[in-house]
């Protein structure tokens, strides 16, 4: 049977959140299996869509690149790389260009909140920014995406690119699917219960770093923000509540109905207690080996360097085909 392609990445700007983990990272651990091949890859590029400090940047490729091992990605079965070190995607990424309407980007809800967020700098990559992303996707011909919801609308930009571009010029790409968590696919931010939990939140109290301390975390979760129902249930409108429980069910693997019994009669503060042991119990062990591969700088080195070298090959193919699907060849 022939293995069906899953590819993910992650933007190298900040600490990943709680969020991160449970909406994507997760994901992509546990799709490591016999049927499936995996590329995973630090973002690199598409962090330049806001402005950048090029020292930090580097840093931050790196430690990303360690804490992807750290949360179980395993570089020889999944090649682990770093997008820029991968040139064929920007090349790919302008025919896809040439391939997408700009009534398209325009409808992009986080082109809209990012431009907001970012007003004095409106580039044009942060407008083409789901372009790129289509390339990376399309150029392993992967089947499934792993993403939190806020990704899911760009891996459908994808698809839609995928399929025009072999209406155009004949089956060249595979047209990809976006895969989600049961629980978790948009956590909520601690203290702003209504948004969703970012990395590059003001408030720290509002995320949950995946390298907190436990007892800062723990610290995080007493704080956050819930409201004054005196029970305890998973109900419409009661967005604080609702996170904790999803952030519990995620955690400890158990259905919502359990939680909800769990924490019948109890008070917000059992809850909170309950949330931030099961975040502990799954992130201690992440952050002990995120040290020891940050230690390790020539180990990292070789793993992303074998990375890139296994996704250019793929990546080349693809180009290639691509690029005599449209003429240029
Ligand atoms: P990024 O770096 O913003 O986020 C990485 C992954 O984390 C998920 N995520 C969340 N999931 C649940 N709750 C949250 N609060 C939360 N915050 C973030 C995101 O949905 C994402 O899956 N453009 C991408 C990176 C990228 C990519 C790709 C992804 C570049 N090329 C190709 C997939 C395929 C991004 O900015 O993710």
């Amino acid at each position: 049977m022939e293995k069906k392609i899953i590819l993910s990445g992650i933007k190298p700007t900040g600490i990943p959140t709680l969020g991160n983990y449970i909406g994507a990272l997760r994901n992509w651990r546990q799709m490591q299996e016999d049927d499936k091949y995996c590329y995973y890859m630090v973002a690199d590029l598409h962090a330049l869509t806001v402005r950048n400090d090029p020292k930090e940047l580097r840093e931050q490729t790196r430690s990303m690149a360690a804490l992807l091992i750290a949360c179980g990605i395993d570089p020889e079965r999944s090649p682990l790389f770093i997008q820029s070190h991968v040139h064929q995607h920007a090349e790919l990424s302008w025919l896809l260009g040439c391939t997408t309407y700009m009534g398209e980007l325009n409808r992009m809800t986080q082109f809209k909140d990012k431009s907001q967020k970012h007003s004095d700098n409106i580039n044009a990559g942060l407008y083409t920014y789901p372009v790129l992303m289509a390339a990376d996707i399309l150029i392993y011909g992967a089947h499934m995406v792993p993403v939190g919801d806020d990704q899911k609308q760009h891996v459908e930009l994808a698809r839609n690119i995928a399929i025009r571009f072999n209406n155009a010029f004949g089956e060249t790409f595979v047209v990809p699917e976006p895969v989600m968590p049961k629980f978790g696919a948009r956590i909520m931010g601690l203290q702003d219960p209504e948004h969703k939990m970012s990395k590059t939140d003001t408030n720290p109290n509002g995320y949950i770093s995946m390298l907190d301390e436990p007892a800062v975390i723990m610290k995080k979760f007493k704080k956050a923000v819930t409201d004054c129902e005196p029970t305890i249930a998973y109900a419409e409108g009661r967005h604080g509540c609702n996170n904790l429980l999803t952030i519990y069910c995620a955690c400890t693997g158990k259905t919502m109905a359990e939680a909800v019994a769990e924490f019948e009669g109890a008070g917000y503060g059992k809850l909170k207690v309950a949330v931030a042991e099961a975040v502990i119990a799954e992130i201690e062990p992440i952050q002990a080996t995120f040290k020891r591969y940050m230690d390790d700088e020539a180990e990292l080195d070789r793993i992303v360097k074998k990375g890139a070298q296994q996704a250019g090959e793929r990546a080349q193919l693809t180009l290639d085909k691509a690029y005599r699907a449209v003429g240029l060849r």
